[in-house]
């Protein structure tokens, strides 16, 4: 009846009517906040300064609102009239996201519309994204497909303090482009003061510097070096909780594995104090932090309760947490380290430098007076301390930048306009490491192989390895190990408790001693005939959620063959083309067993051992290669596969003589079990 569906339809009407007054709730809500950050009295001045310069310093304190709301006064000036983006740069990924997803609730539209991110492997744009904030790579990546950036009015490198590789070689392209685009805007925002090195690279451009609002902050040093930091770091938040007033805690480790094994020491330890203790919500933050953990960082803390955000780095300047009254630092943090004579990369753990400590202090004091607890010495932090950190593109392996700097016909990389030049041993490894890849030829021009590798967002070894596989006809196969080994050390799953039982379902994979490589691709090959399911993943102590982080890539792989002109093609069971695939991109990480039953590294003669988390640790085959070598207590080698020094010969005839093949081949090789060595 007429009447009914009348009352049905008002009830709809009353249920949008309380939908869209919750909404504008919320976005008034947001409005305030947006006015109360100390940006906001300078947003004319700022528009003013960007209206009249081409390009701009912007430098401010964490949390002042330079992220967020620099791209939206933009877009509401207009920035983003006739189709164009504002794009905002960010070193990690979880900062675009997180930042995304703010900025898109603030602007009260949805995540992906209008405000987006993108990230490698990800993109949550779409035809109507107007604000995108990207990684420093994806940006990068971004000059290959159109070098003009014509989709952009405004380019805003943020975090510039933190001079990532890709953030210093945007610039370099940038200051190049903004001279034959003058209507491109450029913002280079940063946290720390040093700005006057930006402003005189980018041609004295001005600085506009938005004051914060100080708080005093109460720093308090250990009287001595703490032995153990991860453990005082752990004491010093639980005698926090128990005897200062509220306020979240902040603590700085240096990695992953630091944070996952403080949380649960403070889990244990605080079962141990009894339920008299005051709740206490602890939040891990790091790089690759799942998405569903992100939104947990931001929820605020409940009445009576305290939270505590055990992070990397990634909270000293890239994301701001509202309500921290504490700071623990420890003072170091995970530092990578090229050494281009050995092309070997390390993660080390390293004390941080004083602008970082600084930093790490001032994220107590935002909102309130704060605390920071450093657990090192006032005479550590005097001395032993350097005043900052070495930029990265000084201290990192340089061939992925060679190769798209090369793809961007930027012929002379040794002259490239740089902020801090890297050294020139680097670039020399760099440019033969891909020489003898074949992306470069002896003139050191961009070849065919070299532009297809370019196409992949990949290591250089990596994409030569899957352009490789067109002639071994395994693309299918050698795509599903390039996806599981860019996820990382993260398949294999091993709880304290259950440790036995989840080795012996790790070594159903290891079959055969097929080594590492194989095992990830019989891994992936079985969560897929297990139709992708979660209880497999389960009972076989596989980490679902990087197997589905595999199989995002592995599909943004395929997307990418077929963009280089590659078939997707099955070897089936020939594993033997999957390993000359391999081969092709890797034969310069190649390790022989020597008579003492010890890897040497072919060519450097560097004493290096198989990672005991390796399925071929015990069996130590005569000729492997290996993916990464890392050095930790030891210089390991990290997924490691058998293979048929021949083929070395056969595959890479430029960079092995039959002489080094013939030497291995008649060497006499030790009986049993390598020896035990010393690190
Ligand atoms: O970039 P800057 O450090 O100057 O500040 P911002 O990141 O724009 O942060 C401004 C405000 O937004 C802070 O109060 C943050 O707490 C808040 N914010 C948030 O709530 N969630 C995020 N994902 C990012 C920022
Ligand atoms: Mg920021």
């Amino acid at each position: 009846m007429d009447g009914g569906k009348y009352e049905e339809d008002l009830g709809i009407d009353r249920q949008l009517d309380r939908q869209s007054t919750d909404k504008q709730m919320l976005f008034a809500k947001h409005q305030d906040q947006r006015r109360s950050l100390p940006i906001y009295c300078y947003r004319e001045g700022l528009l003013e300064a960007i209206k009249e310069h081409q390009i701009l310093v912007v430098v401010g304190e964490t949390g002042s609102g330079k992220t967020t709301q620099l791209p939206q006064y933009l877009h509401e000036a207009g920035y983003t009239e006739h189709g164009k983006k504002i794009a905002c740069t960010q070193p990690r990924r979880v900062a675009a996201m997180s930042v995304a997803a703010r900025v898109s609730k603030e602007m009260g539209v949805k995540l992906g519309h209008e405000v987006g991110y993108s990230i490698r492997f990800e993109d949550c744009t779409s035809k109507k994204t107007v604000i995108e904030y990207m990684t420093d790579g994806m940006l990068l990546r971004e000059f290959l497909v159109d070098p003009q950036l014509s989709s952009y009015s405004v380019v805003m490198v943020d975090e510039a303090h933190e001079r990532t590789i890709s953030t210093d070689i945007l610039f370099g392209l940038l200051k190049d482009l903004s001279r034959s685009r003058s209507d491109l805007k450029l913002l280079i925002s940063s946290a720390t003061l040093d700005a006057e090195k930006f402003s005189d690279y980018f041609d004295r451009a001005p600085i506009y510097k938005i004051p914060g609002r100080p708080f005093p902050i109460d720093i308090l040093n250990t009287k001595a070096p703490e032995p153990d930091y991860l453990d005082a770091a752990v004491s010093t938040v639980l005698q926090i909780h128990v005897t200062q007033q509220q306020g979240d805690v902040l603590v700085f480790l240096p990695g992953q594995e630091e944070i996952e094994s403080a949380e649960e020491i403070l889990k244990y330890r605080i079962r141990g104090l009894g339920s008299k203790i005051a709740e206490l919500i602890i939040c891990p933050v790091y790089g690759n932090l799942p998405t569903d953990l992100q939104v947990k960082i931001f929820e605020p803390t409940p009445e009576g309760a305290r939270k505590v955000v055990l992070a990397t780095n990634i909270a000293e300047t890239s994301l701001t947490i509202d309500g921290i009254k504490y700071v623990v630092d420890p003072g170091f943090c995970k530092l990578k380290s090229y050494n281009p004579r050995t092309g070997m990369d390390s993660l080390l753990v390293h004390p941080i430098s004083k602008a970082s400590a600084m930093q790490r202090a001032g994220r107590s004091g935002r909102t309130g007076p704060g605390k920071c607890y450093r657990l090192y010495t006032s005479h550590n932090y005097k001395d032993d301390m350097e005043e900052n950190t070495v930029p990265e593109i000084q201290r990192t392996n340089l061939a992925s930048v060679i190769l798209t700097l090369k793809n961007l016909g930027i012929h002379d990389v040794v002259h490239f306009d740089y902020m801090d030049p890297p050294p020139v041993e680097a670039l020399v490894q760099a440019l033969e490491l891909l020489t003898v890849l074949g992306a470069l030829d002896i003139k050191g021009e961009l070849t065919l192989i070299g532009r297809r590798m370019a196409e992949f967002p990949l290591d250089p070894m990596l994409s030569k390895m899957i352009v490789a596989s067109e002639k071994y006809r395994c693309s299918e196969e050698i795509i599903t190990i390039a996806a599981m080994l860019d996820v990382g050390n993260s398949i294999f799953y091993r709880p304290k408790n259950k440790q036995v039982l989840a080795d012996n379902a790790k070594m159903n994979f290891f079959t055969e001693n097929c080594g590492d490589h194989i095992a990830l691709l019989k891994v992936y090959n079985s969560w897929k005939e297990a139709a992708f399911s979660t209880q497999w993943c389960f009972e076989n102590f596989i980490q679902v959620r990087s197997m589905k982080r595999a199989r995002d890539i592995r599909d943004q792989l395929v997307g990418l063959l077929e963009r280089v002109g590659i078939e997707v093609t099955s070897s089936a069971d020939e594993l033997d083309a999957v390993k000359k695939a391999i081969i092709s991109g890797f034969f310069p990480r190649s390790a022989k067993l020597d008579k003492f039953g010890l890897y040497q590294t072919f060519k450097n003669r560097q004493t290096v051992h198989i990672h005991p988390s390796s399925g071929l640790a015990q069996s130590l085959p005569r000729c492997i290669i290996y993916h990464e070598l890392v050095l930790t207590t030891k210089e390991y080698m990290r997924q490691v596969i058998e293979v048929n020094p021949k083929w070395l010969a056969e595959i890479a005839p430029h960079y092995y003589s039959q002489k080094d093949i013939e030497a291995l081949k008649l060497k006499k090789m030790p009986r049993g079990e390598g020896r035990a060595t010393q690190g």
